[in-house]
């Protein structure tokens, strides 16, 4: 006898694979994903007219935030009680194909990460000045370890500090990206109706720079620079966002300065990096807490859905 094919997604299994999809990180807070449903198979693909030639001029970002959503994807599949594999696509606009499986019982670790996923918010402030304990270091570090990806916490603060003050000074000087900036912060264009844009609170990259030496921080690094690197790394990101979270964490990201020509390779080199640092995570416990920021409609994130209207 053999055994019945896995089910098909109900309507409401994707409205809830697309509630935590919508809720995970992305540059400047654009969203840039899509899930397209094909019976027990989901592809994950990069939206279309999402294009930051400043901040993002290759797109990097854009994979990093599409691999966040994979993770909530991947987590909120298991967290239904169905096993998933996870295939990543290296295609124009598909990124990942989820295949959904059997029953299976969440385990405890991944519940707690998707639990995790309406709770983790950029966090940009200052920390409380409490050491985080090494043991809880280590664990969300460990949580981004994956093949090809590294995840080390950087030495050398000073001269970090130092690159990324020399990093804030040319953003500042460059006028196309702070107007494309400008476009994508939320209050400018009142966009907050429309879930889109980021908050105006987050503070510039000398502020953040002078901060450090208080801080946990993390480097994700990947061995080589590919698309599916960018993808893995972002990934990555979000279970140790997501990690940091479940352990009454709080956190942000950087990638800005990332985009300037060379600075990858001269940070890699200053802080002896072991491999290409793709996002820094920067986390502690909260002083303050933080507003969770606004999303698109889930219609424009599965516009072959029920609900679905293209972008
Ligand atoms: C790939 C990537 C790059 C990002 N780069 C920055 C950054 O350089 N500076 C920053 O303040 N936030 C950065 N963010 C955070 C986003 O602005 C944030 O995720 C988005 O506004 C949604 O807000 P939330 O994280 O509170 O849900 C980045 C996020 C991602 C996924």
């Amino acid at each position: 006898m053999t055994a019945a094919a896995p089910a098909a997604l109900t309507t409401e299994q994707i409205g809830f694979l697309a509630r935590a999809v919508s809720r995970a990180p992305s540059v400047h807070n654009s969203q840039p994903w899509q899930l397209r449903v094909r019976g027990t198979e989901v592809d994950l693909t990069v939206g279309h007219g999402v294009e930051l030639r400043r901040q993002d001029p290759f797109g990097r970002d854009r994979l990093l935030s599409c691999g966040a959503a994979l993770t909530d994807l991947e987590l909120a599949v298991r967290a239904l009680g169905r096993d998933c594999h996870v295939e990543y696509r290296d295609e124009e606009d598909v990124v990942a194909t989820v295949t959904i499986g059997r029953p299976r019982p969440a385990s405890t670790r991944d519940f707690a990460l998707y639990h995790a996923i309406t709770r983790r918010r950029s966090h940009r402030r200052a920390f409380f000045h409490s050491r985080v304990p090494e043991g809880v270091r280590t664990a969300v570090a460990a949580a981004g370890e994956a093949t090809g990806v590294h995840v080390v916490e950087p030495g050398r603060l000073g001269k970090l500090a130092e690159l990324l003050g020399f990093a804030t000074r040319v953003l500042r000087d460059d006028r196309g990206y702070q107007r494309e900036l400008e476009l994508w912060t939320a209050h400018t264009h009142g966009w907050n109706a429309v879930g889109d844009g980021v908050p105006e609170d987050a503070p510039d990259e000398v502020v953040l720079a002078g901060r450090l030496a208080a801080e946990n921080l993390l480097v994700v690094c990947t061995d080589t620079d590919t698309r599916p690197d960018h993808l893995a790394a972002g990934a990555a990101l979000q279970r140790i966002w997501l990690t940091a979270t479940a352990k009454a964490l709080v956190g942000s990201v950087i990638t800005q300065p990332l985009h300037l020509t060379g600075f990858r390779a001269r940070l890699a080199s200053e802080l002896a990096l072991p491999g290409v640092p793709q996002a820094i995570f920067r986390y502690g416990y909260p002083a303050v807490p933080a507003a969770p920021s606004p999303r698109l409609p889930l219609g424009e994130l599965v516009p072959d859905g029920p609900a679905g209207g293209r972008r």
